[in-house]
């Protein structure tokens, strides 16, 4: 979206490190489904970011980012695990909750985890039930193609927003054989499309593409009705999403798909053996930290 269309243009910085809002200056405008679809028509490029905690989502929230998806990537990002799928509902619904209260621009996506939504679109309503009412979530999104779109017909029907994800699915990295840039060929290539507008047909209200090459995601875009978002994906997509660790370069690898727009983790290194060294030294607390009485 561009900076003077955007729901929030007449909105207050609201991060903790940012002055206070001056009296009067309304509430930021929420990122609202049907301002995907505009965005699409306009020709505007929506901005998707990952965010798993309050302190991230609040800084991405008030940096105008549209969408904060609370990915199932917390597993390999935050929680320590090797990939996505040991991640359950249970760790999910306190991450969500975290970015959906620290927001009050972007439209919260949630992940659901592998496990959680495969079986029936009866257990994909109840996870995703669980996201919005526990969590406070306004959309979910699952991998999966048109085999799934039974269940986004019915969270469609009962009030939930869905976001689909195709291309590499890392839920599927076991049967995919690794993180494996998909659709290359002809049949694969028709087959993403096929599934994209069962998506959309279904009731989606986006689709991410992960991994897909560029002339493929550029003809899904252009005959699909909603946005997609891409991550690895080319420049051709509706928008784009990065996991926001690899954005801001928190890790010491990225992968080739993502920029590290900052060196977040070098400062935040630094920072911390200023702090240690600051400690053992006895420089840490001066007196202006230190209450005499
Ligand atoms: O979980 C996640 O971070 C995602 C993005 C890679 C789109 O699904």
């Amino acid at each position: 979206m561009t900076e003077t269309d955007r729901p929030d243009s007449a909105g207050a910085p609201i991060s903790p490190a940012a002055p206070p809002a001056p009296e009067g200056v309304p509430v930021p405008k929420r990122v609202r489904v049907h301002h995907l679809r505009q965005a699409k028509e306009r020709g505007e490029a929506l901005t998707m970011l990952t965010a798993y905690d309050a302190v991230t989502a609040r800084i991405f929230d008030e940096a105008g980012i549209d969408i904060l998806l609370v990915g199932d990537s917390i597993g390999d990002n935050m929680l320590g695990h090797p990939t996505t799928i040991p991640v359950t509902v249970d760790e999910m619904i306190p991450a969500v909750r975290a970015v959906a209260r620290a927001s009050r621009r972007a439209l919260v996506v949630a992940d659901l985890p592998f496990g959680s939504y495969e079986a029936s679109p009866q257990q994909c309503l109840a996870t995703a039930v669980r996201m919005l009412k526990e969590a406070g979530a306004h959309a979910v999104k699952f991998e999966g193609g048109a085999h799934l779109a039974e269940h986004v017909r019915l969270l469609t029907r009962s009030g939930i927003p869905v976001v689909g994800h195709l291309g590499f699915t890392p839920q599927a990295e076991n049967l995919l054989g690794g993180k494996r840039v998909q659709a290359r060929d002809n049949d694969a290539a028709e087959q993403l499309v096929a599934d994209a507008l069962a998506l959309a047909d279904a009731g989606a209200v986006a689709v991410v593409l992960e991994m897909v090459p560029a002339p493929v995601a550029e003809r899904v875009t252009e005959v699909l009705p909603v946005p997609t978002i891409g991550i690895g994906a080319g420049p051709g997509c509706d928008g784009q999403v990065l996991v926001w660790t690899d954005m801001a370069g928190m890790t010491g690898w990225s992968p080739r798909f993502a920029q590290r727009f900052g060196e977040v983790g070098a400062e935040l290194y630094r920072a911390t053996r200023a702090y240690a060294r600051a400690v053992r030294e006895r420089a840490f607390p001066a007196p202006e930290h230190t209450y005499e009485r």
